[in-house]
């Protein structure tokens, strides 16, 4: 028999801006889902990506002073780029498609002209407003107080010749797929887009742009590129080997069986793209899930905000599998979650290091304590295993009920129940009273144990698609082998071998010390943040003119420290004796006592205006200014005293 096929894909991510947990959260999802699917026995097919046209990469890169392409490269291949990301947080993606691969931008340049024949793309002027950072057309009535209703900026006036999209045509038929079918979920983003898209009435789309270049050309009509939401989600197809020779799988995995993508791009995704598919007589895909955005401090993480998480710091601070499990125990999949580095916390120290990390090491040591390592095979059952063992015996069917709904959090609760009542499992049953005496009790203390054992077996193998190489080592401690480790044996209760041995290992998932983790992580984020500030900024030059005659009213003259102090009470203000060339001292207070300790002034020759009046500063008269040169190196200022030759004398005129 042939394995069912399951063919489920991410958004392709815009390489505008290296990627952060929100995408990092979708990413994973969609690598649960396709691991999940896998261990099932079906034959997957999981895509990601990258949409690499428009003209919002075309400003950032001439912003970088590259090309679009080399400005993209960077960001899809580069170190720390998007496919890096992807292979430390260990997405098994079997494909990755990227909008400037040629096989894909012929492929689009085929079905523009395909919709166009077909008379659904036509030829019009386009007036409207066009949301540069999200690369939408709004109308005006879409627009949230005169602002781009997905992000709030502001936009822009636009109007050239394009061509359309026959949305409208479609409207009916969108609204019945929407109303009356399970294509969008959750069910709450039906309303959403019936109510604030449809029954406004859809408006045909403008799907072409002449104003920048960089995008798919319209091969018939030299001078306009394809509106990247139409290069972008024809990916989907392409990716599979639609109307292009890469690939030989459009028959077999297309439909796709879910598109995941966040709750912004929604609209593109169960509006847009059913009636392109429509229009091009290609099968729609069977669902589209829209998730939640994951928040910080309440409001979505965008780069432009600068409030981002780095999934890298993450990672390498509490391990890949803690952070792909935290992100999907913790927040509803359809909802919005806020996130924090004390719930990451939190999540690791309860979930990880105390239920499932002490279950299996005290289970191991025990193991190898009380029996060296290998269970004997006689058994003696008792009332107290029943409840342990006809949870853990249903736990694959209730898991399997809520990963085939993608409530990823519901389907580890139900992990997380069995895990907690074998952990009240062995205080019920108290292993270190029974090996007191293992002649009359070795019997039931092995079969307490082997039901432990059970129980971290069906766990693993239903932890797989969430934590991958943490599940591995715990089936590898527990003795399991490859029969055990399936999906079908986590049916199976009893499938671990009778006389199994254990292997000690390294405890899996270490407590977090949290006030250490979370000073680090505040340490780490003002680090990065520095890090992205400019090496140096120095302040525009001033456009308002002086004239001459008022320039040389400054009395600019070389001054020599004779004496410098420090001016009581005051962690600002040095305190200058001066020798100006008239033979009596003059006084300068300056405020630059962070920049210089006092002694390494003394016989320095600096520069002072020394016609301003005189100024009272803690008591004392400062008479004139020394002159200093500033500029911001990584968000700090600098400052440096105008410091020259030693051979210029004091009172020497600055002209
Ligand atoms: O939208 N929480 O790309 P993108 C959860 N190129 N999800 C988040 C998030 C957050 N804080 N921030 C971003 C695009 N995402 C298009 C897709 S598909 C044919 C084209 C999710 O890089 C976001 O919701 O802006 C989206 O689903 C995905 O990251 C990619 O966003
Ligand atoms: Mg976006």
């Amino acid at each position: 028999m042939e394995n069912k096929k399951f063919y489920i894909t991410t958004p392709i991510y815009y390489p505008s801006d290296k990627l952060h947990i929100g995408h990092t959260y979708c990413t994973v999802a969609t690598d649960a889902m396709a691991r999940y699917k896998r261990l099932t026995g079906c034959d997957v097919l999981f895509l990601t990506g990258t949409d690499e046209h428009g003209q919002k990469i075309e400003d950032k890169a001439k912003e970088a002073g590259v090309t679009p392409k080399e400005f993209v490269d960077r960001i899809v291949e580069g170190p720390r780029g998007v496919k890096d990301l992807w292979k430390l947080m260990n997405i098994s993606n079997d494909r990755f498609i990227r909008t400037t691969d040629g096989y894909h931008v012929s492929a689009i340049q085929k079905i523009f002209k395909k919709m166009y024949e077909k008379g659904d793309i036509y030829k019009g002027r386009y007036v409207g407003k066009y949301c540069k950072p999200c690369e939408s057309f709004w109308t005006e009535s879409q627009l949230v107080d005169g602002k781009c209703p997905d992000c709030g900026r502001e936009v822009q006036n636009a109007e050239e010749e394009a061509y359309f999209f026959r949305l409208s045509k479609y409207a009916d038929k969108i609204q019945h797929l929407l109303e009356d079918t399970d294509f969008l979920e959750p069910r709450s983003r039906v309303n959403e887009m019936v109510n604030n898209f449809i029954k406004p009435g859809l408006e045909d789309l403008c799907v072409s742009r002449t104003s920048f270049t960089w995008g798919v050309p319209v091969d018939f009509d030299p001078g306009h590129v394809v509106y990247v939401w139409v290069d972008a989600l024809f990916n989907y197809t392409t990716a599979l080997g639609f109307l292009n020779d890469q690939y030989d799988d459009y028959d077999k995995y297309w439909p796709a069986d879910v598109h995941f993508v966040g709750k912004e791009i929604v609209r593109f995704h169960s509006i847009i793209w059913p009636a392109m598919l429509m229009s091009m007589d290609m099968p729609l895909p069977k669902k589209v899930f829209g998730h939640g955005w994951l928040l910080l401090d309440g409001g979505k993480m965008s780069k432009s905000k600068g409030n981002v998480v780095d999934p890298y710091i993450l990672a390498e601070k509490f391990g890949v599998d803690a952070l792909r499990f935290f992100l999907l125990r913790t927040f509803p999949f359809g909802s919005d979650g806020n996130f924090s580095n004390e719930s990451l916390i939190n999540t690791i120290n309860v979930d990880l290091a105390n239920d499932l990390g002490n279950l299996l090491s005290r289970t191991v040591s025990m193991v190898g304590k009380y029996f060296g390592g290998t269970l004997p095979e006689a058994r003696q059952a008792d009332a107290l295993d029943e409840e342990l063992i006809s949870l853990a015996s249903g736990l694959r069917g209730r898991y399997e009920e809520q990963m085939e709904h993608y409530a990823f959090q519901n389907a580890l609760a139900e992990v997380f129940k069995v895990i907690g009542r074998a952990n009240k499992y062995i205080d019920e049953n108290a292993p270190w009273v029974l090996a007191k005496d293992m002649e009359a009790n070795g019997t039931r203390l092995a079969t307490v144990m082997y039901n432990l054992l059970e129980v971290l077996r069906i766990s693993a193998v239903l932890l797989t698609p969430f934590m991958p190489g943490s599940a591995k080592e715990i089936l590898r401690q527990i003795g399991a082998c490859e029969a055990c480790s399936t999906w079908e044996s986590a049916a199976q209760y009893g499938s671990l071998r009778g006389d199994v041995t254990v292997v000690r290992g390294d405890n899996l998932f270490p407590r977090v010390d949290a006030a250490k983790a979370l000073e680090e992580l505040d340490k780490a984020a003002e680090e990065a943040k520095k890090a992205a500030l400019p090496d140096l900024e120095v302040e525009p030059q001033l456009t308002e003119q002086v004239d001459f005659n008022t320039f040389c009213k400054s009395d600019f003259r070389a001054v020599k420290v004779k004496d410098c102090q420090p001016v009581k009470k005051s962690n600002k203000l040095l305190r200058f004796t001066l020798d100006d060339g008239t033979g009596t001292d003059r006084q300068i207070l300056s405020g630059i006592a962070m920049y210089y300790k006092p002694e390494e002034l003394v016989g320095k020759t600096l520069v002072a205006i020394v016609n301003l009046p005189p100024r009272k500063m803690m008591g004392l008269e400062s008479n004139g200014m020394l002159i200093s040169a500033v500029h911001t190196e990584k968000g700090e200022e600098r400052l440096n005293l105008l410091m020259i030759d030693d051979k210029i004398p004091a009172g020497a005129k600055m002209c």
